[in-house]
């Protein structure tokens, strides 16, 4: 008999990246494989170009984009997602030239190029903190000339979220994502900073309506 009882401490991860990797490792697919409708109303008005997706979870937008024409880049912390995300671009038949994934933490990884467009869609994390505001000011300088910003985040929990893990998030407003942000004016035209609402189904089947904050932001130079 194995007399050693795993107690609740045991069980819980102790780093964001070891909470992350468990929550996708513990199901089949976390998200539902679609893009975000706030990155296809915007990007899919945009020439494609180079993209760069930050916290690209199990690829539904990066792969979105490579679909639409773009030279996609997504980054995350979960090495299972990263590959499910890979293994969702080889089913939609996206060569390998035209997206990469790749797991690894954005509070250190740095890209080798500026690119097109940067989208960030619901970079949050909870229960353990991180540098989201610091990931967010990095993203800024990952824009080429030219090119667009899209950031999307979570205004609010949505009713079905476990209160335990939001007690303490702070979720943004359009006024403290953009100071987040601290895009010089001379350097970027705010195309926009508002709250949406988009109407989605929770686990229970029930339609919410939630809302979320958006920036679309061009830079200049
Ligand atoms: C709410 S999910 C959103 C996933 C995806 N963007 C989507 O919309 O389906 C947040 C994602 O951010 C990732 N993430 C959190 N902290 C991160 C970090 N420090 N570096 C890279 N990815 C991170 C998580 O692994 C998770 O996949």
């Amino acid at each position: 008999m194995n007399d050693h009882h795993e107690t609740e401490q045991d069980a819980v991860p102790q780093s964001a990246a070891e909470i992350w990797e468990s929550r996708y490792a513990d199901s089949d697919r976390v998200w539902t494989g679609k893009v975000n409708g706030v990155l296809a109303d915007i990007a899919g008005a945009l020439a494609p170009g180079n993209a760069l997706d930050l916290g690209c979870g199990e690829g539904g937008d990066a792969v979105w984009l490579a679909q639409q024409g773009w030279h996609a880049t997504g980054v995350d912390l979960s090495p299972t997602a990263v590959e499910r995300g890979r293994r969702a671009a080889q089913s939609a038949g996206i060569p390998a030239s035209a997206l990469n994934l790749i797991a690894a933490d954005l509070a250190t990884w740095e890209p080798s190029q500026t690119y097109d467009l940067v989208t960030c869609s619901y970079l949050h994390s909870w229960p353990i903190s991180f540098p989201r505001d610091e990931i967010l000011r990095r993203a800024t300088d990952y824009v080429a000339p030219g090119g667009h910003l899209i950031v999307t985040s979570h205004a609010e929990a949505p009713p079905w979220a476990n209160a335990a893990h939001h007690t303490d998030h702070e979720f943004p407003t359009p006024e403290s994502e953009l100071n987040a942000l601290e895009l010089e004016p001379h350097k970027w035209e705010i195309i926009t900073s508002e709250l949406r609402t988009r109407e989605t189904v929770g686990p229970d089947g029930k339609t919410a309506v939630l809302r979320d904050v958006v920036i679309h932001a061009r830079r200049i130079e």
